[in-house]
Formats: C-alpha cells, sequence, structure tokens
C-alpha cells in the first residue's frame, strides 16, 4: 500500500479570540488521503475547514502534530523546505483566489509553473486555460476578468506544476451554474489523468455527491464537535 499523500497525526490548531480567549479549532487524531483519492470535504460554517486547508497547505502552522505531505512533515521543516513543498506537490484553490493583479491570466499560470522544479511550458497554461473556458481570455488581466472567469485561472494555476495533491476551497462558489459543472470535471479529470488526489471543500450537495468519498469535519475533528452549538448553519 503506498503511503498517504496527505496524513495528519495529533493536529492541535487554536486561535486567540478578539477577548483574549483561546479557542480551539482543530482537533485531529488522525486524517489521511490516499495517492489519487478524490475526496470532498462538508462541515458547519465556521467548523475548520478552512483552517484544515490552510495547515495541509503549510500557509498555517498547526500548534502542536504532524503534517505529513508525501512523506514530509511539513510542520516541523524551515519555511524554505516548507515552500519547496507546497511548490511541487501542492496545487490551492482558496476561497480567495490570490490572483496576481499586474499579470495576465496566461501570465499567472506561467508564474506559478516558476515555483515549481520543472520549466514553465507556455503550450500547457493555455491548454489548461482553455480547458477552464478561457481560450479566448489568456491575455485579460484580473481586473478585465469576471469573479468567475478569475476564479477559473485559479483553478488553471492550481494543476500548473502537475501536483501530487490539489486543495479546493469552494472552487465553485463563486462561478455560474453553466461553469460550476465545467471547473469540478476539469479538476477531478485532470487529477486523475495526472494521479493527483483532490480534496475540495464544498456546500454544495450536488458536488460533493460526484465524489467517491465524502467527509464531515465535525466526524474527525473533535474541536467543531464541541462548538457545534455555536457554529451557524452552513
Ligand atoms: N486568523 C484567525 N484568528 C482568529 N480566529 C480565526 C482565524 N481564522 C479562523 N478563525 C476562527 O476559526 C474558526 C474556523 O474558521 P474557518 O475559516 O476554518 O471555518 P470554515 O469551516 O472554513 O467556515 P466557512 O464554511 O464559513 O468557510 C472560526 O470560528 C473562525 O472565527
Ligand atoms: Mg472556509
Amino acid at each position: 500500500m503506498p503511503a498517504p499523500v496527505i496524513e495528519l497525526r495529533n493536529v492541535r490548531k487554536s486561535f486567540i479570540s478578539p477577548g483574549g480567549e483561546t479557542v480551539a479549532v482543530l482537533d485531529i487524531d488522525s486524517f489521511s488521503v490516499e495517492p489519487g483519492e478524490q475526496c470532498a470535504l462538508e462541515g458547519q460554517s465556521g467548523s475548520g475547514k478552512s483552517t484544515l486547508l490552510n495547515v495541509v497547505s503549510g500557509i498555517m502552522r498547526p500548534d502542536s502534530g504532524s503534517v505529513f505531505i508525501d512523506g514530509r512533515d511539513i510542520a516541523r521543516v524551515d519555511e524554505a523546505s516548507r515552500d519547496r513543498v507546497r511548490a511541487d506537490c501542492l496545487g490551492l484553490v482558496f476561497q480567495q483566489f490570490n490572483l496576481l493583479p499586474g499579470f495576465t491570466a496566461i501570465e499567472n499560470v506561467l508564474v506559478a509553473m516558476s515555483f515549481g522544479s520543472s520549466r514553465p511550458d507556455r503550450g500547457r497554461a493555455a491548454s489548461l486555460l482553455a480547458a477552464v473556458g478561457l481560450g479566448h481570455r489568456l491575455d485579460h488581466k484580473p481586473a478585465e476578468l469576471s469573479v468567475g472567469q478569475q476564479q477559473r485561472v485559479a483553478v488553471a494555476r492550481s494543476l500548473a506544476n502537475r501536483p501530487r495533491v490539489v486543495l479546493a476551497d469552494e472552487p465553485t462558489a463563486s462561478i455560474d451554474t453553466a461553469h460550476q459543472q465545467q471547473v469540478i470535471e476539469l479538476l477531478r479529470e485532470t487529477c486523475r489523468a495526472e494521479g493527483a488526489a483532490l480534496l475540495v471543500v464544498t456546500h454544495d450537495r450536488s458536488v460533493a455527491e460526484q465524489f467517491p468519498r465524502r467527509i464531515r469535519l465535525e466526524d474527525f475533528n473533535r474541536a467543531a464537535r464541541s462548538h457545534d452549538t455555536q457554529a451557524r448553519p452552513a
């Protein structure tokens, strides 16, 4: 059995509230994603889904515990090694999709490629953008794209470096219905073709139902269960 591409052990993460109170957000004994696995992550608003993705992607360090990405514990390595793992192994699509405003759609994908280990490939960048329906918008900057189109650029960018895992936080939340299915299919097909695992946070049941593995954060995050009564419904 190959090693998981994501493996969390005894991960704890708390925040200090504005009132000075410590709020436990993640308390996870064990969570893993296997190579190539496609998984939808659901959970109430405020249950810690984005925090979990931030910890898995190395954007946030846990207070304690281990976060193995492709066998390397990014909770313990220095920042440079963590950045290397992020560039080579992970593709990210987040709620705020963070495109570079001064760069065109294709340049945004090429910049992501420049952080990876292979050479930037303009042909591949263009075909990824064409696959999300933006073949005619390669030279537009984010401000010249609709919100949904910007999110599709973020999806194309996440696949730039042939990652082992794509993490997507509500990737279809601001996309019109016609393109939602296209984006999910693109993510799933490209991840399948490239052997990448896919972990998608979604509130949309019709999106979650397409995934072979569906999980709820409350089921494996003790902190979310203890805050259930305070959480707003998703
Ligand atoms: N930087 C921070 N400082 C303090 N508290 C935070 C911080 N980031 C998140 N939190 C708190 O942690 C909890 C989990 O937030 P998170 O964004 O992970 O939830 P979520 O499950 O992604 O919710 P949603 O479905 O609304 O996106 C929330 O109660 C939030 O207020
Ligand atoms: Mg969130």
